[in-house]
């Protein structure tokens, strides 16, 4: 027989139980987190899709490799390990342990970023933006026209466009210290890059001696993408197509919340001797000795077994498959989704479905507030809240007014999504009901974490 059904690659041996509220302890909830979901009790969300970041379910493996975990302060066996599964991984010479993947952005920018300096990216993460923009440097986001509209299918809508990076390098090449690509671009909807595109900025980095960084959070779901999307890789291994995708860079950092399957961790990798023996005295300034870097040793463990199972092609399959799921029923509905879905999430375009709503009153925003108060599901802005604040204050629209329903690696099941749909198109159902909001407190940088909203 050939099934059509793509199951989950597991069975379940340790359930956490969730909490059903009431909408008007939701409403009342909300209100206390003055509008803002990052400022509500976990425990008051019933399906959690703010973010796939630490939030994944670890294996049986992973969970007995805890017990492998070297806790010597330097030189743990954890480390070598760690460092070995990254090494055959990425092929960078030089490993270095950080808590999360801001830490290594942190790090490598506080390193090779001075004031004044561009770094192009297809899209910067907000923690990345921040922390380039936090060394009086600009972060310029150079994704294709393509990856700026939402409706348009392409296979690679996080692709860098060449040419611009190609004009920007000609003008300005001395105020480039580094050239990044994020895979998949989170962004931008978690599109992938294609393995052909990480060839031409290669290329380009080559004629201008510029080290290429890619940002990897999510590297396992976009080789899964190239192998399915990109000539001459159906056949490949995902592991053999993300060893040339780190092949083609020089360096790389890393969020093991993501891709790693860990709740925690993360990594910074480059071949440069001269950087990372700076960045290896800033690790020891602000996060450990270099063998632990900010981690127990039962966290490499988890790393290290995490980076060994994602590339796993079942896992990849279902992964890639679960988020397609939960949008084809979305779309199915009409609601207006970026296309073609992402690896590791579903991006309404609340723009396009809250039209009456301006986006300097947030319909990100609103959308999101709705769906937890209906549903219970949480969601997140990536919208004008989170990218719409210029350094130097003043206040626009981001290119786009997204709300993201990212899916925590193994955790939901098929009816959990099923639920998700559900609300989402009883939400968009009632759309001319949702108002915008305005802000009422918030700090100068990564305001969408803490800001309080109000209602308009
Ligand atoms: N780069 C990208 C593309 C990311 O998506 C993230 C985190 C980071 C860097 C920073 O990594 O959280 O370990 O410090 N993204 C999470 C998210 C938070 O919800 O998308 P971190």
């Amino acid at each position: 027989m050939q099934f059509r059904t793509i199951i989950e690659p597991f069975r379940i041996k340790s359930v956490d139980a969730l909490k059903f509220t009431t909408r008007d302890e939701r409403v009342a909830a909300l209100a206390a987190a003055h509008h803002n979901v990052f400022l509500l009790r976990g425990d008051d969300v019933l399906i959690d899709l703010l973010t796939d970041s630490g939030t994944g379910a670890m294996s049986a493996a992973q969970w007995s490799a805890l017990m492998q975990g070297d806790e010597t302060y330097a030189g743990s066996r954890s480390f070598y390990r760690f460092e070995q599964v990254v090494r055959d991984l990425t092929g960078f010479r030089h490993v270095i342990p950080t808590h999360q993947g801001r830490a290594a952005e942190r790090i490598l920018f506080h390193t090779v970023v001075k004031s004044g300096d561009i770094v192009p990216n297809n899209n910067h993460f907000d923690t990345t933006r921040a922390n380039i923009e936090v060394e009086d440097a600009e972060a310029r986001d150079l994704v294709i026209a393509e990856g700026r509209q939402p409706a348009l299918v392409h296979p690679f809508k996080g692709n860098i466009d060449v040419d611009a990076l190609a004009a920007l390098l000609d003008r300005e090449a001395d105020r480039v210290p580094l050239v990044m690509v994020t895979v998949t671009n989170n962004s931008g909807g978690g599109q992938p890059v294609s393995m052909a595109n990480l060839r031409a900025v290669r290329t380009l980095c080559d004629r201008y001696a510029k080290p290429l960084f890619l940002d990897a959070c999510r590297f396992a779901e976009n080789a899964w993408f190239i192998r399915e999307r990109e000539d001459g890789y159906h056949r490949l291994a995902p592991r053999d197509i993300a060893r040339e995708m780190f092949g083609l860079a020089d360096g790389c950092t890393m969020s093991a919340k993501k891709d790693g399957l860990a709740n925690i961790g993360g990594f910074l990798a480059m071949n440069r001797d001269d950087w990372a023996e700076h960045c290896r005295n800033l690790l020891i300034l602000t996060e450990g000795f270099p063998t632990y870097g900010g981690l127990a040793g039962y966290d490499l463990e988890a790393i290290a077994r995490g980076l060994e199972e994602v590339v796993e092609e079942p896992y990849l399959r279902y992964r890639i498959r679960s988020t397609a799921y939960l949008a084809e029923k979305i779309a199915a509905a009409g609601v207006p989704i970026i296309q073609p879905p992402g690896g590791h999430a579903v991006y309404i375009d609340a723009r396009a479905l809250l039209p009456h709503i301006p986006p300097l009153q947030y319909p990100g925003i609103a959308l999101v507030n709705a769906l937890y108060v209906e549903a219970g599901v949480r969601a997140v802005e990536i919208g004008t809240v989170m990218f719409g604040l210029d350094p130097d204050g003043r206040e626009q629209p981001a290119a786009m007014d997204l709300v993201r329903l990212a899916i925590p690696r193994r955790v939901y099941t098929q009816s959990h999504v099923d639920y998700v749909a559900e609300a989402v198109v009883g939400v968009a159902a009632m759309k001319d009901a949702l108002g915008g909001y305005r802000i009422a407190a918030a700090p100068k940088v990564l305001r969408h974490f803490t800001a309080e909203f109000e209602g308009m």
